[in-house]
């Protein structure tokens, strides 16, 4: 039976209340975990997502493809466990993605470090260091928000006039993100290029995730790390379709460039440079 609409938004805004809730810790042993709780709230509510939810290889999924797992491994590196963060980092589609390319650097053997521009709270550094325990992941930030001088760039350029965001954090939050804490975690404190340490400068990356939002910083990573990119290797540049800034640095950059550039449909519209 088809549920009437405003009731079907109504149950849903309250389902989404109850799983704030229950990742807050507020209902610890009501359900197995928020994603299967997710799952099925929506299909208890019968509603019907034009938009694919969850992979078929996520045992979440309406569509879970048990066969095609046990053979090939699903998000897991066939043989291996690896930790999956289920941590809602705000859209499922590209906590896939960066799951996928952990995964293919992973299989394919890529050497190199994570690195991640843009940390904030470090919730997407949660989920890259989760998978990924065993690399080095070099988190670069100024852990108090937008650089004054790249803020001027960007409201000048595209006319964004929000500089507060993104303040309310500090390495101490991040520390107490990332987990499990050990010594793979390098946080580098400070305005990106200028903060890049001799270490960093003389590393090889495998997966880069480039989340600073405005075109100066994004320009400054892609120049940064690209040629640092191992063959195999993935730059993630997040906000492509959504933020100015990002879109004009990364078509800048590509012009220069023989990468090979795929767009993502996840929320902001990432976009994935691979190397060969
Ligand atoms: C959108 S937030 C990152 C979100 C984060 N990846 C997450 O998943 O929660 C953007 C971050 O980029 C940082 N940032 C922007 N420009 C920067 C620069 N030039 N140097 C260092 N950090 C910068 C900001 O401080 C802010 O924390």
């Amino acid at each position: 039976m088809e549920i009437p609409q405003p009731k079907r938004e109504n149950l849903l805004r309250r389902a989404r209340h109850l799983i704030k809730k229950f990742l807050k810790g507020k209902f610890p042993n009501h359900f197995p975990d928020p994603v299967t709780f997710e799952s099925t709230a929506r299909n208890a509510l019968n509603y019907q997502c034009d938009l694919q939810y969850f992979m078929d290889i996520d045992p979440a999924a309406k569509g879970f493809a048990p066969q095609f797992v046990s053979r090939f491994g699903g998000f897991h590196p066939p043989g291996e466990q690896r930790a999956l963060n289920r941590i809602d980092i705000g859209d499922r589609v590209r906590a896939d993605m960066l799951l996928l390319l952990l995964r293919e650097i992973t299989v394919r053997r890529v050497p190199g470090a994570l690195a991640e521009l843009g940390v904030y709270r470090g919730t997407s550094a949660r989920l890259l260091h989760h998978y990924c325990p065993e690399r080095k992941l070099y988190l670069f930030d100024t852990f108090s928000g937008f650089a004054a001088k790249d803020f001027e760039k960007e409201s000048l350029n595209v006319g964004y006039n929000q500089q507060q965001q993104f303040t309310d954090t500090s390495l101490d939050v991040v520390l107490q993100t990332v987990s499990p804490l050990n010594a793979h975690v390098i946080p580098i404190v400070g305005f990106f290029p200028e903060s890049a340490t001799t270490a960093a400068v003389a590393e090889n990356y495998a997966l880069v995730h480039l989340d600073a939002d405005l075109e100066a910083p994004i320009a400054a990573g892609l120049d940064f790390f690209w040629p640092r990119l191992n063959p195999g290797g993935f730059v993630v540049v997040h906000d492509y379709n959504s933020w100015p800034g990002s879109r004009l640095a990364v078509d800048r950059f590509l012009a220069g460039q023989r990468a090979v550039a795929v767009p993502m449909p996840d929320k902001s519209g990432s976009i994935v440079l691979g190397k060969t």
